[in-house]
């Protein structure tokens, strides 16, 4: 596809103040963490500056500002993924949301010889909780066989489905291939043999529309950070059948109904699983995020992204020297090495140009070590990336191939 007048859909680079302020960066890091734009940073300085006091606790009228302020992001992040406000717990990321359902729902509702599902597509915190959980109670953690790109299909899922499948966790974009799991279908096909399923979408609701109810998902974690967010927090939804059911992980302030000497009672979900002080800020700045995508729009977003990937992969493909390791991929995310170059090397050369990637395995060792590597450069694709960054980072990767040539 060619774009003669390198025109984006969005011009959106003014919003985002270290963008402002670093007129040269190009930033194609946005898998790790996304920049925050003007309205989130100016949210969290009207808590600290305006009313700055805790949640859920003081009797007094800062402190019922900012409790509403804090359960206002609840009702938001309802309506964006189209589930009831209690079905939105409140964590401290993506990873801590997956930690919760298998610590809870795992460690109760696992037994021996029961298996779980998951792949080598997953970032750690997607597949490590289960393997903990997996160790302790005799159940059988199992991969889906990846095709011959590195994707997970319905027909390699099928196969490694039965009676015994009790939870499936799965990605629903992958941090390193950028590749979009059916994940809609293989809900479907668990759902017939009773397991529940478990999605990591952190990769995935900061880019494309994420409805839970149509997903029928019975878990899914993701994180604020990636998505224009604070950092420090995250949510995970949950069907409320299950979490009204599961035990809490945490103990302490906050989470409780009635504390007595020897056993005590918990509050309803969500806030059984909020334990202590939370983030208070980043919970009441996240609101200005979503509403910051949903001014955008999920279509413009995915149709950005696109021509940016199109071009950039295009470009690419021309370029003697490199290996691009997601050729066919759908979401913006580029994974390659320049031939033969430890990735940390080659990174080198991008930095020294202002241009930030992520070098190594990603948290996903499994999926690096299937490609047979020792780690990848990545290049994501964000509302703030433009034919300019395009540009830059070509022209970088065709340098470093050439530089490196000559090693
Ligand atoms: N999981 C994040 C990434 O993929 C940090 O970079």
């Amino acid at each position: 596809m060619s774009y003669p007048d390198k025109k984006v859909l969005l011009d959106v680079k003014k919003d985002f103040p270290v963008l402002v302020n670093n007129p040269n960066l190009v930033y194609l890091d946005s898998g790790a963490t996304s920049l925050k734009p003007k309205c989130v940073i100016d949210k969290l300085d009207e808590y600290y500056e305006k009313y700055g006091v805790n949640v859920n606790r003081g009797v007094y009228k800062l402190s019922y500002t900012a409790t509403t302020e804090y359960e206002e992001t609840r009702t938001v992040c309802a309506k964006f993924l189209n589930c009831k406000e209690k079905e939105v717990v409140f964590t401290k990321g993506a990873s801590n949301g997956l930690n919760l359902v298998a610590q809870s729902y795992g460690m109760d509702n696992l037994s021996e010889g029961d298996e779980v599902i998951s792949s080598e597509l997953e970032h750690h915190s997607c597949v490590l909780p289960w393997q903990n959980v997996c160790n302790i109670k005799g159940a059988k953690l199992k991969y889906v066989e990846l095709d011959s790109e590195g994707r997970i299909t319905v027909e390699a899922f099928k196969k490694v489905l039965s009676n015994k499948t009790k939870v499936v966790v799965l990605t629903h974009i992958s941090n390193v291939m950028g590749y979009i799991t059916p994940i809609k279908e293989i809900i479907n096909l668990a759902h017939e043999v009773g397991a529940v399923v478990v999605v990591d979408a952190a990769q995935s609701v900061p880019h494309v529309k994420v409805d839970v109810k149509e997903l029928d998902c019975d878990f899914l974690a993701f994180s604020a950070h990636k998505m224009f967010g604070p950092t420090g927090f995250g949510i995970l939804y949950g069907k409320y059948k299950y979490l009204k059911a599961m035990r809490p992980v945490e103990f302490g302030g906050d989470m409780i109904d009635e504390v007595y000497k020897n056993e005590s009672t918990w509050k309803d979900a969500p806030f059984k699983f909020e334990t202590g002080t939370p983030p208070v800020a980043e919970a009441i700045a996240f609101k200005e995020a979503i509403k910051y995508i949903e001014s955008i729009g999920y279509d413009k977003i995915v149709a950005h992204e696109k021509a940016l990937l199109d071009y950039t992969m295009n470009e690419l493909l021309k370029i003697d020297g490199i290996t691009i390791y997601n050729k066919n991929v759908e979401t913006g995310i580029i994974a390659f090495n320049i031939t033969g170059v430890h990735p940390h090397d080659a990174s080198t050369i991008f930095d020294e140009r202002d241009i930030c990637l992520r070098a190594g395995h990603h948290c996903a060792q499994l999926i690096i070590k299937w490609l047979d590597t020792i780690g990848t450069l990545r290049a994501c694709f964000y509302v703030y990336n433009d034919f300019e960054d395009c540009d830059k980072f070509i022209q970088a990767v065709k340098d470093s191939a050439e530089y490196f040539k000559e090693w």
